[in-house]
């Protein structure tokens, strides 16, 4: 099988048995020996287990990765993926990665002797620049959040092949169905699984994806010695949110850009962020090499004409809840939710504005989502 949808559906057979179309359970922490000479398969459960190794295998297929790990969190898989570094080692990371990529650099990392260098990866040559002869890897988002900034994986890549580096992408915000960093050069490629790949709101999960033999094995040496795995019930529902990735995707887009459709009709909204629509930031760079933008968009409510702390609040289908990636609509006021530990300066150095508004879409009809957005924008005017 070749084509990422049916992937998306056969897991390997290997793991199945007695006809059943789905891999089973494996609730076994421990596996017999058929004797002291002859070697097992698995033999514990944080070394291996077959429902999560299916997963693994899945997730290296959709990624066209060498393996796949699962991990029980994204932060579990990040932490697992950065492990690989020792004492004196830097890397350059990307500006406006994830504020949890942030904490774990900075307050943990940091502290075990990593060096760590903040560049906005959009400019290749603020990248080259922070090149240092201990720099090991470039970490980045192809898609920031909140603002949606486009990085080319191929370009940074490149440079990081010039420079004998270590290429490591988060790919949660695309998802393999929309962009594939491996093979674009990526050596790594890390997901908060509990965001599109689950989709569900249900399951937190993280993955990391190696693209050769030698990094599989340094990442499974991690896996195993720090021992944060998904569970085999995790790892049987993340199996089944995977199979409807791309109809979810599919329908998350569509939505998305009628949502946009609409805003952009409306005077009090100033910008949109979402690089999925032509004529938008950042729509060239990223269809060079994804298929889409993903479902998570940004803008800003004119704060004179709308209050954006009332239209949030009054929003009844958009959950106020942080995350991303789900069946169901989030809203999300950065400047007080997810970025609120920053000052107003920070927060505008970081373009964050307090009527810029985050929205995650998810697959309601639309015209219930259209007429959502209207009635609170309608009860948010200012006099
Ligand atoms: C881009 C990105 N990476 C990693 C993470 C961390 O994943 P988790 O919350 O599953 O630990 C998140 C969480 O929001 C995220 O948005």
């Amino acid at each position: 099988m070749t084509e990422f949808n049916t992937k998306l559906i056969h897991v390997p057979d290997g793991e199945k048995f007695d006809g059943s179309v789905i891999v089973p359970i494996y609730k076994a922490t421990t596996y017999q020996y058929p004797s002291v000479e002859r070697s097992v398969r698995f033999d514990y459960s944080r070394s291996g287990n077959p429902t999560r190794f299916a997963l693994e295998q899945q997730l290296a297929e959709l990624e066209e990765g060498d393996r796949g790990f699962a991990f029980s969190s994204g932060m579990a898989a990040i932490h697992a993926a950065l492990a690989i570094f020792k004492a004196g080692d830097h890397l350059v990371v990307g500006d406006q990665i994830y504020g949890g990529t942030f904490r774990l650099l900075y307050q943990f990392f940091k502290q075990w002797g990593l060096e760590i260098t903040a560049v906005d990866t959009r400019d290749l040559r603020a990248i080259e620049s922070a090149i240092q002869p201990n720099t090991k890897a470039i970490y980045f988002e192809p898609i920031t959040n909140p603002l949606l900034r486009v990085t080319s994986v191929e370009n940074v890549a490149q440079i990081a092949q010039k420079h004998d580096l270590l290429t490591i992408v988060d790919n949660t915000f695309l998802s393999p169905y929309y962009l594939k960093p491996i093979p674009l050069g990526a050596d790594i490629v890390v997901h908060s699984a509990t965001k599109y790949l689950s989709g569900h709101s249900d399951v937190s999960a993280g993955a990391v994806i190696t693209a050769n033999k030698k990094l599989s094995e340094r990442i499974y040496f991690i896996q195993n010695a720090l021992g944060a795995v998904l569970s085999p019930e995790d790892s049987n529902e993340l199996m089944r949110g995977i199979k409807t990735l791309s109809v979810r995707l599919d329908r998350q887009v569509k939505n998305t850009k009628r949502l946009i459709q609409f805003l952009q009709t409306v005077a009090a909204v100033d910008k949109v962020y979402y690089p999925g629509i032509q004529n938008l930031e950042g729509y060239r760079e990223l269809h060079q090499e994804a298929a889409e933008a993903g479902a998570v968009f940004s803008f800003e409510l004119n704060s004179q004409q709308i209050d954006p702390v009332k239209f949030v609040d009054n929003l009844h289908l958009f959950a106020l809840a942080v995350s991303l990636g789900s069946v169901e609509s989030l809203v999300e006021l950065p400047s007080k939710m997810s970025h609120a530990e920053l000052s107003p300066e920070e927060q505008l150095a970081a373009g964050i504005k307090p009527g810029l508004i985050r929205i995650s879409v998810g697959i309601e009809d639309i015209k219930d989502l259209i007429t959502d957005f209207k009635q609170a924008l309608a009860a948010a005017r200012k006099e």
